[in-house]
């Protein structure tokens, strides 16, 4: 059992099993009216009611109308944001920014401790590489490192010095494991994954997670190889709990051992939640405990059972629920402050990625007849997916756009509907088009189209928005697009005729401010692809770390089909025939992970290195003078990414190690170092140790996937 104070266990002593079984239970949403009986009942946890009075109210049932007198735990999804809504967390990952990450987490957590919330299901680390999945939304995209760097970062926030405080709310690491790789895309679906790639891919987040202290990790909806993941002893004990040393709380998802029938590895309720509890699961959300209470303490280990309920009360006292129980409800926060929208703006512009600004369209110069035009100009949908109903709404483009240029004529045709299949409007637009000097095309996916149980097949924009981007491209008057969504989008039939294109993603309250921030230049859009963009969905899934092949079409991240080490022997058209690719589709992906630019340039001098060759447990300096080419401040990412030459296992063709987003004034330049070490160089083994194995490494430093320059170190052989 995990080491607990004299306070839980003195309570688990005088705990009846159904007390014991009460606090392994978090009810899912109960009706208001309701929730204070199951209090009074010895429920542990509930979602949050939605006031601070509320909440009071919960935890004087609990404390004054129960006999241990134990205080409810009060869980949200508070995902990014309470009531100053921050971009979504894929948003948050394109910063390349982790220590706004965290000040974003902090504001979130004072905004929802201040309303009695003491417990968030986030963040979701699950590494995404399949946009058809809606969930990619939630988590940080494609990438280990960056995923498990804003982990960090974002655990950190939630948490700050101390749980105890009044600003503090407890992290859940989500979804644990794989559930980012679902077949087809689907939500809920089968994952099948290698020893090798759970350790180096999928599990790798989450151990960076509980590393950085997260209170707690929710299982997974997913099976792993055939086990579900709320039954999944394997993982779920001997890995998360045993290796790694997590004694925090183990959540379920929503109705995730119920689901264990329909999984079909459970007869019944009493044989889903004794699985459950004895694979390692603490904490079901949902229904099933007091259900079938009988059968299930007939079934389930004691010792187990106390281990699960030790861990609930622990977290408790770490909150100093124990000490604390109320919240102060004058002290409420019920609307952002200044500094708070000052913050999320910040993030919102920071997120924004220049996909391509061809002839410099961008920033908008001062034109004086300016349309702006599609769904996203008028559509106040900018709070993304996971945003609470009760979190600061945001304003309107349009509005912002006119207020910020008063001398101009603004004229707003929305042109199209998001998702209807009627083109009538587009005349109207197109009329307008023509009477304008500058076009601003406002499109994308809305926030119900990404989230959970949102996948979809076809990626392209929905309803007619493709073909108005085609009748404005028609006309010949100049035009840049603002891109909004939750997600990758295919946007290869029409990218080709738009100069200037910059992806927003759902940018939170702040969202319509921060657009118009970068169209007029007052803030640059410097933010990086954290996912793949994909040429099409048959190319799905598409991310730069894929392992080598032994005929690959792609190499060494470039993405140049070459013919060496193929060993086949005849005209060139055999030797291309016979590569890892599609005949129908160009190589590579439309636009890469990492890639982005901004209004400034930035030329890099060579990277050096403190040292050509190591040992193992050694680690060299990396440097980069990054030099500001424009007449502006602005941002650059330097990214360094590693090429194992030749490895016991064939590695991904590139992978990244280490990133910094650096602000550069006009003309200077700056140095960028990182420490280069076992972390990066080594790959984790199926038992999870981690080894670097000797041989030249090449490290490919850049401000962009496909604008890299190469340095080689070498680890020696000890
Ligand atoms: C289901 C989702 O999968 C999970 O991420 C979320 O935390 C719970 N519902 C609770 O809302």
């Amino acid at each position: 059992m995990t080491p607990v104070s004299a306070r839980v266990r003195g309570l688990i002593a005088e705990m009846t099993d159904a007390e014991k079984l009460g606090q392994l239970q978090i009810v899912f949403r109960p009706r208001l009216e309701d929730a204070a009986q199951l209090i009074r009942d010895g429920i542990g946890s509930v979602f949050w009611p939605r006031s601070a009075a509320a909440t009071n109210e919960f935890q004087r049932v609990a404390v004054e109308e129960t006999r241990l007198g134990i205080p409810v735990l009060v869980g949200l999804d508070v995902v990014h944001g309470q009531r100053t809504i921050a971009p979504v967390p894929l948003a948050q990952a394109a910063t390349f920014d982790p220590a706004l990450v965290e000040e974003l987490a902090a504001l979130a957590a004072a905004e929802a401790r201040s309303g009695g919330v003491k417990w968030t299901f986030s963040p979701m680390v699950d590494i995404s590489r399949d946009p058809r999945w809606g969930r990619v939304v939630e988590g940080f995209g494609e990438d280990v490192h960056l995923t498990s760097t804003m982990a960090r970062a974002m655990i950190s926030g939630y948490h700050g010095s101390s749980l105890r405080s009044p600003r503090a709310i407890a992290a859940t690491a989500k979804h644990f494991v794989a559930y980012g790789q679902p077949e087809g895309g689907r939500d809920y679906n089968t994952v099948d994954a290698s020893e090798h790639r759970l350790r180096n891919v999928h599990l790798e987040p989450f151990r960076v997670a509980v590393a950085a202290g997260a209170a707690s990790v929710m299982a997974s909806f997913n099976t792993v190889a055939g086990r579900p993941m709320h039954a999944n002893h394997g993982l779920l004990t001997a890995v998360l709990k045993h290796e790694w040393g997590f004694d925090g709380v183990v959540v379920g998802d929503a109705e995730g051992v119920r689901n264990l029938i329909p999984h079909g590895i459970a007869e019944d309720l009493a044989d889903a939640a004794a699985q459950a509890y004895e694979a390692g699961l603490d904490v079901e959300m949902g229904g099933a405990p007091s259900e079938v209470r009988e059968a299930l303490l007939a079934r389930v280990d004691r010792t187990r059972l106390d281990d699960a309920v030790a861990r609930v009360l622990t977290l408790k006292e770490r909150l100093g629920l124990f000490d604390q129980p109320y919240v102060d409800e004058a002290a409420e926060i019920t609307a952002p402050t200044d500094e708070a929208l000052r913050l999320t703006r910040r993030a919102a512009v920071r997120s924004a990625v220049l996909l391509k600004n061809d002839d410099a369209l961008l920033p908008l110069a001062d034109h004086r007849r300016i349309l702006l035009t599609g769904p996203y100009a008028t559509s106040t949908d900018h709070l993304g997916a996971w945003s609470q109903p009760f979190g600061a709404p945001a304003g309107s483009i349009a509005d912002e756009f006119a207020s910020r240029r008063p001398d101009a004529e603004v004229s707003v045709v929305a042109g199209v509907d998001f998702l209807e299949d009627d083109d009538t409007g587009i005349a109207a637009a197109v009329e307008a088009a023509r009477d304008s000097d500058i076009v601003v095309l406002l499109v994308g996916e809305p926030s119900a189209l990404s989230g959970e149980a949102a996948s979809r097949s076809d990626l392209r924009l929905p309803g007619r928005q493709e073909d108005l981007v085609r009748a404005i491209a028609r006309t010949g008057v100049p035009f840049v697009v603002v891109i909004e969504t939750g997600r990758p989008l295919i946007v290869s039939d029409w990218i080709d005729l738009a100069p200037s294109v910059i992806v927003a993603w759902h940018g939170g309250t702040e969202a319509a401010g921060a657009i118009v921030d970068v169209l007029l230049g007052d803030a640059d859009p410097s933010g990086r692809l954290p996912m793949t963009w994909p040429r099409s969905v048959g190319q799905i899934p598409v991310y730069y770390a894929h392992e080598r092949t032994g005929r690959p079409a792609t190499t060494g991240g470039t993405l140049t089909t070459t013919t060496e080490d193929i060993g086949l022997h005849g005209p060139d058209n055999v030797q291309e025939k016979y590569t890892s690719k599609y005949l129908d589709l160009e190589l590579g992906p439309q636009f890469p992970f990492g890639h982005g630019s901004g209004y400034a340039t930035f030329s890099h001098g060579s990277p050096r290195l403190s040292a050509r060759r190591i040992a193992r447990d050694e680690s060299v300096t990396l440097s980069v003078d990054v030099t500001n080419t424009s007449t502006r401040t602005g941002d650059d990412v330097v990214q360094v990414y590693v090429e194992d030459v030749v490895a016991s296992i064939a590695p991904p063709v590139r992978r990244l190690v280490a990133f910094e987003r650096v602000t550069v004034e006009a003309g200077a330049t700056e140095r960028v170092s990182f420490r280069i070490g076992d972390e990066q160089l080594g790959f984790r083994l199926a038992d999870g140790r981690l080894v670097v194995e000797p041989g030249t490494f090449m490290l490919h430093v850049g401000s962009s996937l496909d604008r890299t320059q190469p340095v080689a170190v070498t680890v020696e052989r000890a």
